[in-house]
């Protein structure tokens, strides 16, 4: 979708699902769901992390993580994010900024259905960002959580693992332009609707 960034749609949300459409489409662009997820701990300082962006809408950004991994604590204690998505490919960037919530146990539960059993085994067996001695201790937690599944074949969504869902309370579009001369519209969500501004790059 080429944008026109001198006259912005009311409503950034089809845009950015249409460039992320754009972006899975073309069987070059690699993990274009991939995107960098930005917390803030509790001394303020910001911690960054790639995470896969698994359903966006105007409810928000959705990714799926360990709820008492570093992440996970950092957004109990400040539930708010940034998110970047960034398509080299196509010379395009979305940011959003919003406040955070945890998704239904039937929207983690059909997504954690969704993976892989090994994934689902690995997500069950992993102290995300906890220490791990080594490779063989990471192999024997598979092995423990293989051995405690009833159906290895189906294993449940473990309660610590789950959705976030980001709120869409600010998004940029960014569009590559030549000689650095980039477009970019800042979107704010207010209560009578968007409020947009085109940036200087
Ligand atoms: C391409 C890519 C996709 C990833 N997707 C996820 C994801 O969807 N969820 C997740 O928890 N971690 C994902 N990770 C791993 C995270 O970047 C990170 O290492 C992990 O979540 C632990 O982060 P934390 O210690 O800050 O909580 C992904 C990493 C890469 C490189």
């Amino acid at each position: 979708m080429r944008l026109d960034f001198d006259r912005p749609p009311a409503d950034p949300v089809p845009v950015m699902q249409a460039w992320l459409e754009e972006a899975i489409s073309r069987k070059d662009v690699p993990n274009p769901n991939a995107m960098t997820l930005c917390t803030v701990r509790p001394d303020g300082a910001p911690a960054a992390r790639i995470v896969l962006l698994k359903d966006l809408s105007h409810e928000g950004a959705v990714f799926f993580t360990n709820r008492a991994s570093a992440k996970g604590r950092e957004l109990a204690g400040c539930p708010r994010a940034a998110l970047v998505l960034h398509w080299d490919h196509l010379g395009r960037q979305v940011r959003i900024e919003g406040s955070v919530s945890q998704t239904s146990d039937a929207v983690s539960d059909a997504y954690f259905a969704s993976r892989h059993p090994v994934s689902r085994l690995g997500a069950r067996a992993s102290e995300q960002s906890r220490p791990c001695s080594n490779r063989a201790q990471l192999m024997a937690a598979l092995e423990a959580a293989r051995a405690q599944c009833e159906d290895p074949d189906d294993p449940p969504r473990p309660a610590h693992w789950g959705g976030y869902c980001v709120a869409l309370d600010a998004v940029e579009l960014w569009q590559e332009g030549e000689h650095r001369l980039h477009d970019r519209l800042r979107y704010e969500h207010t209560p009578k609707g968007w409020a947009v501004q085109r940036l200087f790059p």
